[in-house]
């Protein structure tokens, strides 16, 4: 499952998913900017906060009511393609995704 992350920067970098890993731990294997992991992968941090790309956003399961939480503690408005790519598991299906970073405040 190859994926592609928009680094803050600006800087597209491919990453290439082993089976059952998650968006944030593909993300810091490769040491992406801007993903952290910090919790690693339990929900709980949100450095791992990225925008899916619109045209992928659909293709991704919901969130779950931790995930919905953790983005609520963090944005105001939570926009529909926020995630915590620690809760993408990138399955086959999922090839071709476009996940932008989110800068990490402060
Ligand atoms: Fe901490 Fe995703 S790694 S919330």
């Amino acid at each position: 499952t190859t994926i592609t992350f928009i680094q803050p920067d600006g800087a597209a970098r491919e990453v290439v998913a082993k089976p059952g890993e998650s968006g944030m731990q593909a993300a810091t294997r490769a040491g992406v900017e801007g993903i952290i992991g910090e919790c690693g992968g339990s929900c709980m941090c949100a450095t791992c906060h990225v925008e899916v790309a619109p045209q992928d956003i659909g293709r991704l399961p919901p969130r779950d009511d931790i995930e919905q939480e953790m983005l609520e503690s963090i944005l105001t408005d939570v926009p529909e393609g926020s995630r915590l790519c620690c809760q993408i598991k990138l399955v086959p299906e999922l090839d071709g995704l476009v996940l932008h970073v989110v800068e990490i405040a402060g």
